[in-house]
């Protein structure tokens, strides 16, 4: 038996340990807005919040979260206003959409670490989280935005 809080909700799961978490949160969860893209940890679709760190759920096995807490786009803030949202939404980020929960989380995840980041810092953090419709300078300028909200 496994226990993982999911979104401030424990859960236990008895099946097989080794499973992807990724599947356990989309299929049987439902939560869906964490999206499958390559699977193999190269795309950073599928990026959620381990204990507040930005990991690949296609490549986390279920074991691997056992009494951790994950974090979803669902279950980011509890109305959808996060900075990283908000900034997302003002800017127009998204475009296909397909990619942006990865990218907002491992967006969100940059700021917790750096609240202030340099354009280094963002290319470092983000550079995993591919894009194809191409909306990387929206992206950055909405980390930027976004930092305005959660500097202390
Ligand atoms: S689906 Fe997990 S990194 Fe691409
Ligand atoms: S918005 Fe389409 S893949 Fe990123």
């Amino acid at each position: 038996m496994t226990t993982i809080v999911v979104n401030g909700m424990e859960r236990r799961y008895d099946g097989d340990p080794e499973m992807p978490l990724l599947w356990y949160l989309r299929d049987e969860l439902g939560l869906t807005g964490t999206k499958f893209g390559c699977g193999v940890a190269a795309c950073g679709a599928c990026t959620i919040h381990l204990d507040g760190m930005a990991v690949r759920a296609c490549q986390t096995p279920i074991s691997a979260a056992a009494g951790l807490t994950v974090t979803t786009i669902e279950g980011l803030s509890p109305d959808g206003n996060h900075p990283v949202q908000a900034a997302w939404r003002e800017l127009n980020v998204s475009q296909c959409g397909y990619c942006q929960p990865g990218q907002i989380m491992q967006a969100s995840a940059l700021l917790k670490e750096t609240p202030n980041p340099r354009d280094e810092d963002i290319d470092n953090a983000m550079s995993g989280n591919l894009c194809r419709c191409g909306t990387y300078p929206r992206i950055r300028a909405a980390i930027k935005q976004a930092a305005k909200g959660v500097r202390p």
